[in-house]
């Protein structure tokens, strides 16, 4: 396995929409394994492909406390949305230490394939709806602060460019 690297906020290819992953097969199977590996090391929650310059539609999330099972959702795809939001304080593998206020449906229903390729649809709430409609932004190539106003957005843009000319 492999240990991917992070692209950080506010690198252009962030912004890249990913296309549909056609045939689920081995080579899929090693990006998904080389994303949950890259994701507990960082201690994320949830890494969306296009995190790891990859433009496929793949993401993989852990909402769960013990942290040892991850869920794989290939080509995701929200069905369906409650009309409540729920205000939910969002960080981000590509946006190192921010953290904002991010309204979103409370409820989602999720419908992707898994790493066998198979279908499944899933009713989420909580962390794991926040989540997942993080990660799928992602593979729309936006970032979470694309939700916040632009004086926060230009903010945290002067502030990682600081973190990353230091590092
Ligand atoms: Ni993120």
């Amino acid at each position: 396995m492999t240990i991917l690297s992070i692209l950080k906020f506010p690198d252009p290819r962030l912004h890249t929409v990913a296309k549909p992953v056609a045939v689920v097969d081995e080579r899929v199977r090693t990006i998904v394994r080389d994303m949950a590996q890259t994701m507990y090391e960082a201690n994320g929650v949830g890494l969306a492909a296009t995190q790891v310059d990859i433009h496929e539609r793949i993401v993989v999330v852990d909402a769960s406390e013990a942290r040892t099972s991850y869920q794989v959702f290939i080509n995701p795809e929200i069905i369906a949305q409650s009309m409540e939001k729920k205000e939910w304080e969002e960080g981000c593998l590509s946006v190192p230490e921010v953290y904002d206020i991010v309204a979103r449906p409370d409820r989602i229903r999720v419908r992707a394939l898994n790493e066998h390729g198979e279908a499944f649809e899933l009713d989420c709430d909580e962390l794991l709806a926040v989540c997942l409609q993080h990660e799928i932004d992602h593979l729309n190539g936006k970032v979470f602060v694309q939700h916040l106003s632009s004086l926060k957005q230009n903010r945290i843009k002067t502030k990682l460019k600081k973190q990353q000319a230091q590092s």
